[in-house]
């Protein structure tokens, strides 16, 4: 998964000084005392009625969906329970963080960045697409390098090269963690190569990062996980609880034969809901924002959907056109599309705007308007808008945290430069909004179309087969709209009051500081966690990096900073010891 940067900058001190309600402040200021009385008395009136009609308005609005917990939920770093425990954890944290731990880590991440475990869009199935072997060395070079692991714990490959690792625990009623990561990594391409700093697959280390392809996606998870399963096993720890890693092998491609596989096995061997936490990659990592630092897992992930528009019209000869082609028709309702943008919005399901009441909250630096506004949209929606269409013109990767978007990215159509285009075809991408579903943009495109184009033109629209328009055999030609792939809802946002949940951050504290405040936040791209929605509602996508840890993924100079890796090793295996509670 590709984790765009995003810029908080926005929320600085000062920047929102230029806002018009400032400017009409000073002019008010001016006035001398005896001018108060009046505007005063007026002001009063108008602000008990606005109170009054907004008390009305909004009691009825279900807004606050989290009403019974506090807007930026936190809860304390974990503690050994009993002193048997602090020393085991002191030992398990003493020996991760030696020169010895480090040097061996510094290989292992060397060895598998070593491997060129790429998947390519085209891939055809296992056994058959050779492409695929490269796996098989990097599950020799997994069992040479975990011994332990592969010696005591439970391996299944699924479909081959998937890694399913099962550590039974000792109490059979405590549902299983499950760690996540992919083995696979996005291909160098050929002409990439001599832009690399160090070659793509030599993970030269330059005294603070291992360089190179997969290095800090995901196979400094994969390892991560690994090692601490292997420093626990070396330290003859047995967890209450049994403990999973699961690694597909094509989440770049979008993990077909990978992750889904091993959801759906563990969907039939252990059944729905089996899972008391899922961890995979992905996530904003460890990062400050406006002077506190911030832990932001992903609570959920944005829907995707490609709509396909195809316009059907009479051929002919070019010689005697009608007014519009089938290419200026299409072209039409992409304007006609772009014209009629998503509008960004806030709402409690969203996890950005428990991420913006966190910030709010606990950072010192943010601007005092934004503060109180974000504030305000506790309980009022009008303050939320106003926060998200002031977000959204700032910075448009926030925007997208906050609405649907739409590009059109496909285009065809046309052959022949005397004959008129019988068929064109355009598609276009959407990423949706937590609050909304596939259904609604299918809907709406149904209606820009049904608004903005048939009225001009006497054509018949087929969308998802419901058929309106003119569809007399007199009508210039058909538009149909249809799935161009498998559309993906947003997925269920993961809560944040669970146990899982506190122990979850309660480690992320115990591992990290206290000072860390722990904010859920939004994913626009997705993970292998989509196939495990019905497995687990304790979702949380948080690869245990620090901001300047990990740089430049699915592009050149991809690097893993060391001193972060191990950091994020102790987190794991302060969260399988942790696992014991319940
Ligand atoms: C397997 O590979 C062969 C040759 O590369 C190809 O022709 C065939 O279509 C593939 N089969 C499948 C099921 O993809
Ligand atoms: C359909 O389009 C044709 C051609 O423009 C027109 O003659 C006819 O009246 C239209 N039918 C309807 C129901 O609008
Ligand atoms: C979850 O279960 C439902 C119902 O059995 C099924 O239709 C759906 O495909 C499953 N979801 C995933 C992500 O596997
Ligand atoms: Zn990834």
């Amino acid at each position: 998964m590709q984790l765009k940067s995003q810029n908080y900058t926005l929320l600085r001190q000062g920047e929102a000084d230029d806002l018009p309600q400032s400017a009409a402040r000073r002019r008010w200021n001016r006035r001398p005392i005896w001018q108060w009385i009046v505007p005063g008395l007026l002001a009063v009136t108008v602000v008990l009625a606005l109170v009054i009609t907004r008390a009305k308005v909004e009691k009825d609005v279900k807004w606050d969906h989290h009403s019974n917990l506090p807007a930026c939920p936190q809860y304390p770093a974990l503690k050994a329970a009993s002193s048997d425990r602090e020393k085991l954890e002191k030992e398990v944290k003493d020996a991760i963080d030696s020169d010895k731990f480090f040097e061996k880590s510094l290989k292992n991440m060397q060895g598998a960045v070593q491997i060129p475990t790429e998947s390519f869009d085209d891939m055809g199935p296992v056994g058959n697409d050779t492409r695929w072997d490269i796996f098989k060395d990097f599950h020799k070079y997994l069992e040479e390098t975990f011994p332990l692991v592969y010696s005591k714990l439970e391996f299944t490959p699924i479909n081959t090269y998937g890694i399913l690792l099962e550590w039974k625990g000792k109490d059979t009623s405590l549902k299983p963690y499950l760690f996540m990561g992919h083995q696979d990594v996005v291909p160098v391409l050929k002409v990439t190569e001599s832009r690399w700093k160090y070659p793509p697959y030599s993970a030269y280390y330059d005294g603070r990062f291992v360089w190179g392809r997969g290095a800090s996606d995901c196979k400094n998870v994969v390892i991560g996980v690994l090692e601490a399963f292997e420093t626990l096993l070396e330290k003859n720890f047995i967890p209450e609880r049994t403990i999973m890693a699961g690694f597909g092998f094509d989440e770049e491609i979008s993990g077909p034969q990978g992750a889904q596989f091993i959801a759906r096995h563990l969907e039939e061997t252990k059944g729905k809901g089996s899972i008391d936490l899922i961890i995979d990659e992905g996530g904003l990592g460890i990062k400050d924002i406006n002077g506190a630092t911030f832990a932001l897992p992903g609570l959920g992930e944005k829907g995707y959907f490609d709509a396909r528009i195809t316009v059907e019209t009479a051929g002919g000869h070019s010689s005697v056109p009608p007014d519009h082609t089938g290419i200026g028709i299409l072209s039409q309702i992409i304007s006609a599309i772009e014209a009629n943008p998503y509008e960004p919005d806030l709402t409690p399901v969203n996890p950005y705007y428990t991420t913006l009441q966190c910030t709010a909250q606990y950072s010192p630096d943010m601007d005092s308007w934004l503060r109180k506004t974000i504030q305000k949209a506790l309980s009022s929606k009008k303050a939320a808008k106003t926060v998200a269409d002031y977000i959204a013109s700032q910075d448009i990767s926030q925007r997208y945290l906050m609405q649907t978007s739409q590009a059109t990215d496909l285009i065809s159509g046309g052959v022949k430069i005397n004959a008129l285009p019988e068929k064109v075809y355009a598609v276009v991408n959407h990423r949706i909004a937590v609050e909304s579903r596939v259904k609604d943009v299918r809907a709406n495109l149904k209606s820009v179309i049904e608004s903005k184009i048939l009225p001009k033109f006497p054509l018949s629209l087929d969308a998802w087969g419901e058929v309106s328009g003119n569809t007399s055999a007199s009508s210039v030609g058909q538009i149909f709209l249809e799935n161009f792939d498998e559309p993906l809802e947003p997925s269920p946002v993961s809560p944040f009051d669970t146990d899982a949940y506190k122990i979850f951050t309660g480690t992320i504290k115990q591992v990290m500081g206290e000072d860390v405040i722990v904010a859920p936040s939004l994913m626009t791209g997705n993970t292998d966690t989509k196939f495990y929605w019905n497995l687990s509602k304790n979702i949380y996508r948080f690869a245990p990096v620090r901001d300047g840890g990990r740089e430049n993924a699915h592009t050149v100079d991809e690097r893993i900073g060391m001193k972060e890796h191990v950091e994020g090793v102790r987190f794991y295996a302060q969260l399988i010891l942790n696992s014991d509670r319940s």
